[in-house]
C-alpha cells in the first residue's frame, strides 16, 4: 500500500435527533467514534448486521450526508469543517458510489448509454463522437455490447443493470467508489461475477473501494482489510487473511460462524442470539456484552477500546487474549 491513504476517517460520529414521540432528548447514535484509512488500489470490507451504521459511514464519505463530529479527509482534503464544502467540490468527481438496487438507481424511461453518460452531461458538455465513443468504451470496461446503449434498463437482468450502474460510476474516471450492497439483491453466480469484475476494474485502474455488505462471504474476495461494525463502533478491523482464519472478537466469530457453509443436512446456530441492542439503550460497558456468550462482570462495567493485538489489527474486546476462536470453517481464501 501507498504511504498516503487517500481515505483518512477520524472519530466519525453521526447522531440522529428523534421525534418527541421517542422522548424528549432521544438521540440516536448511529456512527460512534469510527477511524479507518483506505489506500490507493486498496479495498476496505465494511460488514455488521442491519442498522449498524453501514450506510451511514457510506453517505457520509460521499458527501450526503454530515458527520456529527470526526473528519472525513478524501485525497488529503477535509470534507467536514470549514472548507468542507469547497472541498467536496473540489473532490467530488473523483469520487462515485455504487448502491443495493439497480433498478431503482435508472431512471426507467431513459436509454442506458444517456444513464451512463449522464455523469459526463452534467459536468459539461462533451462533442458527440467522444461522447458515443466514451460510452462504448465504457459499455466495454464493464463486459456489456456498446449495441445495448440504445436499449432501457427493463430488457436487462440485474445483474446487466448493476453492470450498467457501475460504468455510470466510472464515466467520470473516479478514485474512490463507495459500493453500499452493491450486489446483495442479486443472486450469488451474479455475486461473484459482479465482484469479480469490480476486482478487475481495480486492477485497471487502480480505483480504491469502501465495499458495505452484511455478511462476511460477500466481502472475503474483494477485500484486503474489513472493519467490523457493531451497534455503530468497529469491534474488529485487520487484514483480511489473518481476521477471516482467527478472528479475535467475539462478535467476528459469530459472523463468521453465521456464514452458510455447503454442509448437507446440518445447520448451525450462530452461538450470538438476539438483536442488535436498540442504540438508543447503549449499555455502560462493551456494547455487545447483553449478547455475548464471553461477556463478564468486566464487560458490563467498563467499555473496551480498540486496541492493536497485531500491527495492523485492531480488536475492542477485554478478553480477545483468553476466548477460544471459534472454528471458522475453512480458512482458505
Ligand atoms: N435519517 C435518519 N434518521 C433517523 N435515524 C436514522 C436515519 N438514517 C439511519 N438511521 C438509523 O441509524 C441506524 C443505522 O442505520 P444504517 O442505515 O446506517 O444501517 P445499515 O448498517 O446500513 O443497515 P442495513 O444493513 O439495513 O442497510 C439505524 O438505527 C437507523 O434506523
Ligand atoms: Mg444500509
Amino acid at each position: 500500500m501507498t504511504a498516503e491513504p487517500i481515505v483518512q476517517v477520524s472519530r466519525l460520529t453521526r447522531d440522529f435527533k428523534l421525534g418527541r414521540a421517542a422522548g424528549r432528548h432521544a438521540v440516536l447514535r448511529a456512527v460512534d467514534d469510527v477511524n479507518f484509512d483506505i489506500g490507493r488500489g486498496e479495498t476496505l470490507g465494511l460488514v455488521g448486521e442491519s442498522g449498524s451504521g453501514k450506510s451511514t459511514i457510506g453517505r457520509m464519505m460521499i458527501g450526503l450526508l454530515a458527520p456529527s463530529q470526526g473528519d472525513i479527509r478524501l485525497f488529503g482534503k477535509s470534507i467536514t469543517g470549514g472548507q468542507g464544502r469547497a472541498n467536496l467540490a473540489a473532490v467530488r468527481r473523483r469520487l462515485q458510489f455504487v448502491f443495493q438496487d439497480p433498478y431503482s438507481s435508472l431512471n426507467p424511461r431513459m436509454r442506458v448509454g444517456d444513464a451512463v453518460a449522464e455523469p459526463m452531461d452534467i459536468a459539461g458538455r462533451t462533442p458527440p463522437r467522444e461522447r458515443q465513443e466514451r460510452i462504448a468504451q465504457l459499455f466495454e470496461m464493464v463486459g456489456l455490447p456498446p449495441a445495448f446503449a440504445t436499449r432501457f434498463p427493463h430488457e436487462f437482468s440485474g445483474g446487466q443493470r448493476q453492470r450498467i450502474v457501475i460504468a455510470r460510476a466510472l464515466a467520470l474516471n473516479p478514485d474512490f467508489v463507495v459500493c453500499d450492497e452493491a450486489v446483495a439483491s442479486l443472486d450469488v453466480s451474479m455475486q461473484a461475477q459482479i465482484v469479480n469484475l469490480l476486482m478487475d476494474l481495480q486492477d485497471r485502474l487502480g480505483l480504491s473501494y469502501l465495499f458495505i455488505a452484511h455478511d462476511l462471504a460477500i466481502v472475503k474476495a474483494i477485500s484486503h482489510r474489513v472493519a467490523v461494525l457493531y451497534a455503530g463502533e468497529v469491534v474488529e478491523i485487520g487484514d483480511k487473511r489473518r481476521l477471516y482464519a482467527a478472528p479475535r472478537h467475539p462478535y467476528t466469530q459469530a459472523l463468521l460462524q453465521a456464514v452458510p457453509r455447503p454442509v448437507v443436512g446440518r445447520v448451525r446456530t450462530p452461538p450470538i442470539k438476539g438483536e442488535l441492542l436498540s442504540v438508543l439503550n447503549r449499555p455502560q460497558g462493551c456494547s455487545l456484552s447483553p449478547r455475548c456468550p464471553h461477556a463478564a462482570e468486566r464487560c458490563r462495567a467498563e467499555k473496551p477500546r480498540l486496541r492493536e493485538v497485531e500491527p495492523g489489527w485492531q480488536v475492542a474486546c477485554h478478553f480477545h487474549e483468553s476466548i477460544r476462536p471459534a472454528q471458522p470453517g475453512s480458512s482458505s481464501s
